[in-house]
């Protein structure tokens, strides 16, 4: 059975982007990309709300990243490996290979996905993971904290969402950046 992992870079205050939709100051450097790229390389299927598709689709192509250091030829090369399963009511096509478009989240059909999958799952934009949060199907948070606070913008997690969480690991890296990985052991008492 796969594992459903949320993975994001926030800021301190716990946001994937500003209030102007800016997450330049989440950009990794080449020791966080080189543990990003490891982080994501087991992940056999992403699903992926249309905003952070649109985002991550830009490591589509090929040949665009020739010239690149090689770690980011690497992150290229895993996102390319993995199935994506986009969730979207208005895109009319995909432009990356392996890739499927779904029109409606549901948490039964996921459920299914993870128990008949062999490797790794992870969802990613948060208003995608929102919903897989509230449906309990998300078994891991791994988080990137970014030494910045940036006062309000998208939340990486959703209001009214409480969750029990047991620390499995934890590293600094020289930007300041700092990882956490979380098992979600259960909702709070009470809230499920
Ligand atoms: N911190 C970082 O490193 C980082 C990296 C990349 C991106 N970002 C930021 O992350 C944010 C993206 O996250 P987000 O929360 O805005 O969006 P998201 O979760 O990636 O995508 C939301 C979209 O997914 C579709 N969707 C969601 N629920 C659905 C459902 N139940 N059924 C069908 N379609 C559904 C809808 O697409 P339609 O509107 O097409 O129906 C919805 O507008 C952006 O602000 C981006 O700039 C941050």
């Amino acid at each position: 059975m796969a594992k459903l992992i949320y993975s994001m870079i926030t800021s301190l205050d716990g946001y994937v982007a500003d209030e102007h939709g800016e997450f330049d100051w989440a950009m990794p450097d080449e020791e966080v990309h080189r543990f990003v790229n490891d982080l994501q390389r087991p992940i056999g299927t992403y699903l992926l709300g249309r905003r952070m598709y649109e985002v991550m689709v830009y490591w589509e192509d090929a040949t665009a990243f020739a010239g690149e250091p090689d770690f980011v030829r690497d992150f290229a090369a895993v996102w390319q490996a993995a199935d994506k399963i986009v969730y979207s009511r208005t895109l009319e096509r995909a432009t990356s290979a392996k890739t499927r478009i779904k029109r409606a989240f549901d948490p039964e059909t996921v459920r299914r996905l993870k128990a008949g999958t062999e490797h790794d799952m992870a969802v990613a934009g948060p208003e995608l993971a929102a919903q897989a949060l509230r449906a309990g199907l998300v078994d891991e948070l791994q988080l990137l904290v970014a030494p910045v606070v940036i006062g309000g913008g998208k939340q990486a997690l959703p209001d009214g969402v409480r969750l029990d969480l047991e620390l499995r690991d934890e590293r600094r890296f020289g930007s300041g950046m700092t990882y956490l990985r979380y098992g979600i052991t259960g909702a709070l008492r009470g809230d499920r």
